[in-house]
């Protein structure tokens, strides 16, 4: 195990951050899963901004990003544990970051194919993500395993991607009905009853699409799996912590950080702390 004796948390290893890292906002609900599932823990949040989107780059390119961003938090927070809390990157990066950085436990964030082929009763899934992680071999490899006998509708919805990063506390809630309306009318027509959420920033507007979606179709997202595989991890690869550190949110650099991030901080109950 690495020495944490320069994070800037605590002497006990124990006590070294949880670190979540997306190409924005996006990771936050998960981070707020954790916090209220997982105490005496501290976390920190990096918004890799100025890589922003993951989901219409290369593979390449994502994993450049990645990386980098991970290279980052162990040299400036030097973290116990890193979620990737962003579909894009996990089917794309996961594996090779487990290969760089095998001293850091990693949580993946992959599209919750698995539990929506078991609640499907129409056995006709939707799935809304970006448009790298619907093309990725990663989703074929998951709708053969677990959704074998499913129909799986895929929509790439990188509008509503930078909708939620750019414009979501400024918008009406006509506006944001509206960037949603083809992706619902198309799954509507299309006759599923469960659509996953497969990339984190469409959490933000569950909401729209429960409405426009009707009764009859669930949304499922990944939350819940990634926080019982930080538990798991918590209590027998990576010790448990004490809980005295404060909980940050970080962005990649170089620009001074746009007030709407410390909104998204605040809103989540993490300091803004600056950028990395
Ligand atoms: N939040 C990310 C995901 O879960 C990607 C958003 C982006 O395109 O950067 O896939």
């Amino acid at each position: 195990m690495r020495d944490r004796n320069s994070t800037n948390y605590s002497a006990n290893p124990d006590d070294a951050p949880i670190a979540f890292i997306d190409s924005g906002i996006g990771g936050l609900p998960y981070l707020q899963w954790a916090s209220d599932h997982i105490d005496r823990e501290t976390f920190v949040y990096f918004a890799d901004r100025a890589n922003f989107p993951y989901g219409t780059k290369s593979p390449g390119e994502v994993f450049s990003a990645v990386s980098q961003a991970v290279k980052k938090l162990i040299s400036e927070v030097n973290p116990k544990m890193i979620v990737i809390a962003c579909n894009t990157a996990s089917v794309v990066a996961l594996a090779g970051l487990r290969a760089a950085f095998p001293d850091i436990p990693f949580v993946g964030t992959v599209p919750a194919i698995k539990p929506a082929a078991g609640l499907s009763r129409t056995k006709r899934i939707g799935v809304l993500a970006t448009d790298r992680t619907v093309r990725d071999t990663y989703l074929d490899n998951l709708i053969e395993r677990f959704a074998a006998d499913c129909e799986v509708v895929r929509i790439g919805g990188p509008g509503i991607v930078d909708f939620v990063e750019n414009r979501l506390f400024t918008s009406s809630s006509a506006e944001r009905a509206a960037v949603i309306a083809d992706a619902a009318r198309h799954f509507r027509e299309r006759g599923v009853d469960q659509v996953v959420l497969g990339c984190t920033h469409f959490l933000y507007v569950s909401e729209e699409l429960r409405d426009q979606l009707g009764s009859g179709v669930e949304l499922v997202d990944s939350r819940e799996g990634v926080g019982h595989r930080m538990m798991e991890l918590l209590d027998g690869r990576v010790g448990r912590g004490s809980g005295k550190g404060k909980s940050r949110m970080y962005l990649s650099g170089p620009r001074e950080p746009e007030p709407r991030y410390k909104a998204f901080a605040e809103r989540f109950g993490l300091e803004l702390a600056g950028t990395l």
